[in-house]
């Protein structure tokens, strides 16, 4: 079982920081990488050539263990999930009377480059609502989302967790659906890969893509993404010389050349050797492997399990187990608790957590102990006494 890791991170003892699905504070060992990547571009003589692609390949393997995928190939280095799903929407054909369905208040980087596709060959987005109904809601709404898959669908645009509320979908479920009408399954993993275990032989999506500087502990504008073999042949939305074969001969690189390299290379972004960041991610992700995600996991789990116990005594309300996570865990306010004051509450007590969709978004990772959830629910005690 995993200890705190709070010596490896420079969080002060007075801080109760409880937001990693906001940002992660980067662990030190990922710091250093960042100094030491910085120093090294004071002297670019000793840069070589396989700089630009060994380190990324590495971490390529990193990822791919990460998430249990075979092949390091199919990998891309991305700056942004908006980025990443743009490339595969690129590449998908849809037509009026065809649909993609997403679920309500998805993260608008999965929204916006299917709602451009729909707006420019036609086809609409079926946004699977919320449930009002606050009893089983998680298990009514993957319901409903499997409802709503049929033969026109073309994608399924879905999170693993939910970024507001935490709320779990089966993505097992939602693939076998998938297969039945032949749709895609395009998965953002951001606010799940790293901190709950993703085996993508099983879940076989098409493309999965993570943000960098949440669960995977890396630095901003840095991401990974899979891409399945629906989009071997497809199209990139930038034509970085660095994608193409042959690219590592740089006194060759004006003999144009129309291959790319194969499998996902064609979607990593350009520069994606990032002399800075590929170092730091490395770090970080070599961190997570070492501590073993499902352990990340588990300790999430027996740290918040009985301060949310409590809240849940304080009127909170809780999605069911099968319906949530440990690292990502929403709790409404029941209606008679101020949301304004809990909010100063655990700001004047340095507690941060986030509130969306109208709930607490409560995202602890091993850095935490239990005095940051004491300091939590005094916040919540004391607004309840006024
Ligand atoms: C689920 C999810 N996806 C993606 C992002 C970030 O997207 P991008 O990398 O496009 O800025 C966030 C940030 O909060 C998120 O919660």
């Amino acid at each position: 079982m995993l200890t705190c890791q709070k010596h490896l991170f420079s969080i002060p003892d007075e801080i109760s920081y409880l937001n990693c699905s906001y940002m992660s504070p980067i662990p030190e060992p990922v710091e250093f990488a960042g100094y030491q990547a910085i120093a090294r571009k004071t002297m670019p003589y000793e840069i070589l050539i396989p700089d630009f692609f060994e380190p990324v390949n590495h971490l390529k393997s990193l990822f791919s263990k990460l998430i249990n995928c075979d092949d390091p190939e199919r990998i891309a280095i991305v700056p942004s999930v908006s980025y990443g799903i743009s490339s595969v929407a690129k590449n998908v054909k849809i037509s009026a009377g065809q649909n993609i369905v997403a679920i309500d208040e998805i993260f608008p980087s999965n929204f916006y480059p299917w709602r451009r596709l729909t707006m420019e060959n036609g086809g609409e987005i079926k946004v699977v609502k919320r449930p009002d109904k606050i009893e089983g809601r998680g298990r009514v709404w993957n319901e409903r989302l499997l409802e709503a898959i049929d033969h026109h669908t073309v994608v399924v645009a879905v999170p693993n967790v939910h970024w507001a509320d935490g709320t779990l979908f089966d993505l097992r479920a939602i693939r076998l659906r998938a297969n039945e009408v032949g749709a895609m399954l395009i998965v953002d993993g951001t606010q799940s890969v790293g901190a709950l275990p993703f085996n993508l032989a099983e879940i076989q999506p098409d493309m999965l893509v993570c943000g960098g500087y949440k669960w995977l502990l890396g630095p901003y504008s840095m991401g990974m993404a899979y891409f399945g073999e629906r989009f071997d042949n497809g199209v990139p939305i930038e034509e970085s010389w660095m994608n193409r074969k042959d690219s590592e001969r740089f006194e060759n690189l004006t003999t144009y050349q129309d291959a790319y390299n194969p499998k996902a290379h064609r979607y990593n972004m350009g520069e994606n050797s990032q002399f800075i960041g590929v170092p730091m991610l490395t770090a970080a992700l070599e961190l997570i492997l070492g501590w073993g995600v499902e352990n990340i996991q588990e300790y999430c789990k027996n740290l918040s399990a009985p301060y949310i116990q409590k809240l849940v005594e304080l009127g909170f309300h809780l999605e069911q187990e099968a319906f949530r996570c440990n690292h990502l865990i929403g709790i409404r306010l029941p209606s008679e608790i101020n949301l304004e004051g809990v909010k100063n509450a655990t700001l004047q007590r340095n507690v941060y957590v986030s509130y969306r969709a109208g709930a607490m978004r409560i995202s602890p990772h091993l850095y935490n102990e239990p005095k940051d959830f004491e300091r939590l629910v005094e916040a919540v005690e004391a607004v309840i006494k006024n």
